[in-house]
């Protein structure tokens, strides 16, 4: 067995005892290895994140088993390239230790360590978003989060925000219902949401939306099976990945994306890039990529899952923005959380190091521990040699035209630019009667805890604009004891929206 020694590499003499004046005495300041014990005790803990807080993960590979090379030039998707990648999946509004299963989106965060930098996909359990405009952002979490004088959550903040912010409809609908309680975190797909800019070798630009799909299937959990989940076992998802991946039950997803033709966004019939839309895919059908499969677990949750970072700023040459304006906060918004949150240098940390070379200027900062060579220029341009920048590397091509006056405007240059259409459309299409049914239980149960009359009247109303016969399916479930409320409104002809 070794010696326990101090940080320094020292051995010590006692991990039972401080050193203290006489048996009894006063302990001293100079026993500097208890110092360092309390010291280094209470900086064990980092922020946690502002969002996602609670959260999972793995490792495991990305095999590239389709042919996109048409339309992306991006090495991890060339036919048969195989890239190591990382996986966090999480919650939203909860912090550590709140339970894996509250009603909330699910986090889906890929890092792959591509031989051209890393590329994060940082996505969720749905296809869209609460909100299109990042200024919202910060609002937004704070009305789902707590109140800030009881420390409580509240269902009040959270149906005020959502009905006065009625973009959010589509999402909210798809968080109501079943995919706001997956089973385990195998069993739910992974979407990136956001519209992204593939381009080719040739350089020819095209849309992109990816969907992750699980080869595990879809399942659910039930309001009932979740709640009582929560008291037993607040980790259950991570147990579920960790403990999967431990029987060698590696779980996997195949890769598929959206592609649309770069031109065709100006007249689409509704704005590509609004994050609370889905590309119907009798538009846009879907085209294999490849498979995604996690087979190693954490051997440090701290070091390889607490500290990992993914910003979708890491972009590789192929891959890059589109106009989305929620996806431009989005770039500013994580690389700054990451240096307050892990530091400056999170960047070098291993679960964060891309697996390819760094030739960047970016020097010194707190905890920087990897140089360059010294002889290396540390400016540029320069005449020594240095790294030299290159836009046919970088491939020049994350571009698109813009122009205009600066304005603050969500402006509907498209026939279908609503907010309330495809959130009826997924109600009556997509949902079967049993999921409509659920849906409807569980709007129900959520508002039931409003407690502000005119606020349940304006929830209705939101419901109403997304489908009639559902919010009146809701305001009977709220009040079983209304004339007619058990009276299925089909049955009285109520009609939709
Ligand atoms: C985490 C900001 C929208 C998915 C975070 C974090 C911030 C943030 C600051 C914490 C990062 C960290 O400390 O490591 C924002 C802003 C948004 C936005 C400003 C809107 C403008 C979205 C959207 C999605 C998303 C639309 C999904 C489509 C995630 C995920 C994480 C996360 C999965 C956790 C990443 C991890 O596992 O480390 N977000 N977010 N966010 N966000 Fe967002």
């Amino acid at each position: 067995m070794p010696v326990t020694t101090t940080n320094s590499g020292a051995p010590v003499a006692s991990d039972d005892h401080s050193q203290s004046v006489g048996a009894d005495g006063p302990v001293v300041l100079h026993d500097h290895y208890l110092v360092e014990k309390l010291a280094q005790f209470n900086r064990e803990r980092v922020p946690e994140r502002v969002v996602h807080a609670k959260g999972g993960g793995a490792f495991g590979v990305f095999e590239t088993t389709g042919d996109v090379s048409a339309y992306t030039r991006a090495s991890l998707f060339q036919p048969g390239a195989t890239t190591e990648m990382l996986a966090r999946f999480s919650t939203v509004a909860g912090e550590q230790g709140s339970p894996d299963t509250w009603r909330d989106p699910r986090g889906f965060a890929l890092k792959f360590y591509t031989d051209e930098g890393n590329y994060d996909l940082v996505g969720n359990n749905t296809p869209v978003f609460f909100i299109r405009d990042g200024i919202k952002f910060p609002d937004f979490i704070r009305s789902q989060k707590r109140l800030p004088g009881s420390h409580l959550r509240d269902h009040n903040m959270q149906w005020d925000f959502w009905t006065l912010s009625p973009e959010s409809a589509h999402q909210v609908t798809w968080l109501m219902g079943d995919r706001g309680l997956p089973a385990s975190w195998r069993h739910m797909d992974g979407f990136g949401s956001h519209t992204y800019q593939w381009i080719n070798a040739a350089g020819e630009r095209f849309w992109v939306k990816y969907h992750f799909k699980t080869d595990q299937g879809i399942e659910i959990l039930s309001q009932a099976a979740a709640d009582q989940i929560a008291g037993e076992d607040a980790d259950f998802h991570i147990r579920d990945l960790s403990e999967a991946i431990d029987r060698e039950e590696f779980p996997s997803w195949t890769l598929s994306v959206q592609i649309m033709p770069y031109a065709d966004a100006a007249t689409y019939r509704f704005n590509p890039f609004d994050l609370t839309k889905v590309w119907p895919h009798g538009d846009y059908p879907l085209h294999e990529v490849g498979t995604m499969t996690l087979n190693r677990n954490p051997a440090n949750y701290f070091a390889e899952i607490e500290q990992a970072t993914f910003a979708p700023s890491n972009f590789v040459p192929g891959i890059a923005a589109s106009p989305d304006k929620m996806l431009l906060a989005r770039i500013f918004s994580y690389a700054d959380a990451h240096r307050y949150r892990v530091g400056t240098n999170h960047a070098e940390l291993p679960v964060n190091a891309p697996h390819s070379p760094v030739h960047s200027y970016s020097k010194d900062g707190a905890m920087r521990h990897g140089f360059a060579d010294p002889q290396r220029p540390v400016y540029a341009p320069n005449s020594y040699g240095g790294p030299a920048a290159s836009p046919a590397a970088h491939g020049n091509d994350s571009g698109w035209e813009s122009d205009g006056a600066l304005v603050r405007s969500a402006a509907t240059l498209h026939p279908e630019d609503d907010d309330f259409g495809q959130a009826g459309t997924l109600v009556r299409e997509v949902l079967d009667d049993a999921a409509r049914a659920r849906l409807v239980a569980n709007i129900a149960g959520h508002v039931s805890k409003v407690t502000i009359p005119e606020l349940r009247e304006r929830v209705l109303a939101y419901w109403a604009a997304v489908d009639v016969t559902l919010s009146q399916r809701v305001a009977a479930a709220l009040e079983p004891s209304a004339p007619g409320a058990n009276v299925a409104p089909e049955e009285v002809g109520i009609g939709q929206a």
